[in-house]
């Protein structure tokens, strides 16, 4: 009993002290990772020697939030990069600031 309800107060303390940072998602966390996994392959993809076009393009595929979000998870499983949720959320919200700028 004692066990459990010690395990359960940390539990919560846990929560309360890791949760303020962790719901806010990290954007310059997102730059420094589409910095490192994912600038070169669309510069390369887009033939324009920048990696940035891909999602300024006229006919660029993504036209909402769930897309964006679809496209970041999508280049992520297909190419095994390896990241974790949050980093996609990081991902997203980088480039929403400072491409897409949906509301
Ligand atoms: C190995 C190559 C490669 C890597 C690495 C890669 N992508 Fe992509 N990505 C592509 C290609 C190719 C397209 C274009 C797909 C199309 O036009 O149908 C694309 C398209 C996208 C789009 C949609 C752009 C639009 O048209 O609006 C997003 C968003 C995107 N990628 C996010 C990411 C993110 C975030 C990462 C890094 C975590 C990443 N990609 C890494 C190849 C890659």
């Amino acid at each position: 009993m004692f066990n459990k309800m010690t395990a359960t107060l940390s539990f919560i303390a846990v929560l309360a002290l890791g949760s303020a940072p962790s719901f806010a998602a990290d954007v310059n966390n997102g730059k420094t990772l589409h910095q490192a996994k994912c600038y070169q392959c669309h510069a390369e993809k887009s033939g324009l020697g920048n990696g940035d076009i891909i999602y300024t393009r006229a006919d660029r595929k993504v036209k909402d939030p769930a897309r964006l979000k679809f496209m970041v998870s999508m280049c992520n499983t297909e190419l095994r990069l390896d990241l974790f949720p949050e980093d996609e959320a990081d991902l997203v919200a980088y480039l929403n600031q400072q491409f897409y700028k949906f509301k």
